[in-house]
């Protein structure tokens, strides 16, 4: 009886090893991104990304922490200072209006990802456009 335990407990501790080495290969392997030509596989990218550094504090069609991101790209016309707002919010706080008064509006909160390059930040509106198209 004792040693049927043993085992039991054996095989499903090593179930579960398995299963976190397993999710920490699938983070692993989202660090290759291949920009081929392949739409699918970029918008599989962006949703990546977003998940993982977005989702936490924005939603694709609702307010929650920060400003819903559909139609994104229409609020700010100027795609460059969007990429430089992502990549550093308070550089463009201090030099344009929007954003400053966006800063104000959600609490103060500036956020900085200075390795996020300008096809990583179109993989994830590509990945959004896409969200909200099936949706409507
Ligand atoms: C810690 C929370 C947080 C995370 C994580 C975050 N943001 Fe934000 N984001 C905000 C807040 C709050 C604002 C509102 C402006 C401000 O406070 O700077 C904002 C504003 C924005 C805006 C401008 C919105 C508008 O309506 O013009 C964009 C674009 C944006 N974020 C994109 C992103 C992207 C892309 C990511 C992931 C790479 C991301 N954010 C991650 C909190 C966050």
């Amino acid at each position: 009886m004792i040693l049927i335990a043993l085992l039991l407990c054996f095989y499903f501790g090593k179930t579960i090893l398995f299963r976190k080495n397993q999710e920490d290969n699938d983070i692993a392997n989202v660090q290759v991104i291949d920009y081929g030509d392949k739409t699918d596989k970029e918008i599989t990218d962006g949703k990546i990304l977003f998940l993982n550094n977005c989702a936490s504090c924005h939603l694709i069609s609702k307010i929650s922490e920060g400003p819903q991101l559909d139609n994104i790209e229409e609020r700010w016309p100027d795609k460059n200072l969007l990429y430089e707002f992502i990549r550093d919010s308070e550089k463009v706080i201090k030099k344009n209006e929007y954003a400053k008064k966006l800063w104000v509006t959600y609490g103060k909160v500036s956020h900085e990802f200075p390795n996020i390059k300008n096809e990583e930040i179109d993989a994830i509106f590509r990945y959004i456009k896409k969200w909200k198209s099936a949706i409507e």
